[in-house]
């Protein structure tokens, strides 16, 4: 019995001694375990702290850059603003150039009008003094009769003189009239007699500079049309532009095909109503050249466009023309075939 109490007790300390066996286990790993995810969590910060790092180093990098960048456009920026400025100043240049041209074409065409009364009145003045002095001496001589006829032959040769020197002055009058008409103001103005001036302006500027160009004029006016509101300084340009352009290509065309070939260039106006109430008037500019192919007729009307060699041509011409028609509030159009015609119109409304 005593054998068995104390294998009672025994087994009682046995079990508490087990339970706190157990417990300490239970308590190392559970401390274990904490200590580790301690340390994992201390871990991960480090690399938290250690990527934060990296970003602001980036961060702080990226901002450098960007100043850089800002800095760099900013600079192109002023390049290309200074560019723009000098770009700006050349055509300038470019369109004073041009004026200056047509100006050029202009004077030789007048220059050429009065030269022909000029020598009217030349060869009839010299032939008159030739006259004088055989009146002279017939009156000497006493034949009354031969000097009346002589007379009479000065007479009309002074009223050839009168006539031609009438004409040069007419001529001075409608050059003053032109360089009048800078102000740059509408005004009413026959189209018939501004394209008919123009066109032997341009004629005859051509003529002055290559003696050999010909080319037949046909011209047909529409007289019904009379006078329509337009600044004529202006439109006078786009005609000498459309005309020049009109020669140049007939005389491209004579150089390449001389035989068999004559260059025409047809100029007719004609009052039009596209619309009710709309009436306007059509100038057209037609001549056969070469015509322009389909590959650059788009490219014309183009500022600085040309196919005509360096220092022939600014290419200005047609784009200033289009300009100026739409701010009458018309339109310019072109009609062409390759290798045979091409023909400018202009639609001007009346008002
Ligand atoms: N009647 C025409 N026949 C054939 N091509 C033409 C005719 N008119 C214009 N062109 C073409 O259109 C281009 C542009 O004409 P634009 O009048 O604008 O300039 P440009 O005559 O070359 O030079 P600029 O008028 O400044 O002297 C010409 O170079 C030419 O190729
Ligand atoms: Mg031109």
């Amino acid at each position: 019995m005593q054998l068995l109490e104390l294998n009672i007790e025994y087994r009682v300390i046995f079990g508490i001694s087990v339970m706190v066996l157990l417990f300490a286990v239970f308590l190392i790993v559970f401390i274990t375990s904490q200590r580790k995810k301690l340390q994992y969590h201390k871990e991960l910060h480090a690399l938290h702290e250690e990527q934060q790092q990296h970003l602001t180093q980036h961060n702080v990098l990226l901002e450098k850059r960007v100043l850089e960048r800002t800095a760099e456009l900013q600079q192109q920026k002023e390049e290309a603003q200074t560019s723009l400025k000098e770009l700006r100043a050349a055509q300038l240049q470019l369109v004073q150039k041009e004026k200056m041209a047509s100006l050029g074409e202009i004077t030789a065409g007048i220059a050429h009008e009065i030269q022909n009364p000029l020598n009217f009145v030349n060869n009839f003045s010299e032939v008159n003094g030739e006259l004088l002095e055989e009146l002279e001496r017939e009156l000497k001589s006493g034949k009354k009769e031969e000097a009346i006829a002589l007379a009479a032959d000065i007479k009309c040769n002074l009223e050839k003189i009168r006539h031609h020197g009438l004409r040069a002055d007419s001529i001075v009058k409608g050059m003053l009239e032109h360089s009048r008409v800078h102000s740059g103001q509408k005004e009413l103005t026959e189209i018939n007699i501004l394209v008919d001036e123009t066109l032997r302006l341009s004629y005859h500027g051509r003529r002055a500079k290559d003696k050999f160009f010909n080319a037949a004029l046909e011209t047909s006016f529409d007289e019904s049309i009379g006078k329509i509101e337009i600044i004529p300084q202006e439109i006078g340009r786009v005609l000498i532009n459309l005309f020049n352009n009109a020669f140049y290509a007939v005389a491209e065309k004579k150089k390449l095909q001389a035989v068999g070939y004559e260059a025409k260039v047809l100029v007719s106006t004609k009052a039009v109503a596209p619309l009710p109430g709309e009436g306007g008037v059509v100038i057209c500019v037609k001549d056969n050249g070469n015509g322009i192919s389909k590959k650059i007729v788009d490219k014309i009307f183009q500022p600085f466009f040309t196919t005509k060699p360096t220092g022939e041509g600014t290419g200005l011409g047609l784009s200033l023309s289009y300009d100026i028609i739409k701010a009458h509030g018309g339109e310019l159009k072109v009609e062409t075939k390759d290798g045979e015609f091409a023909a400018f119109l202009i639609f001007l409304p009346k008002h």
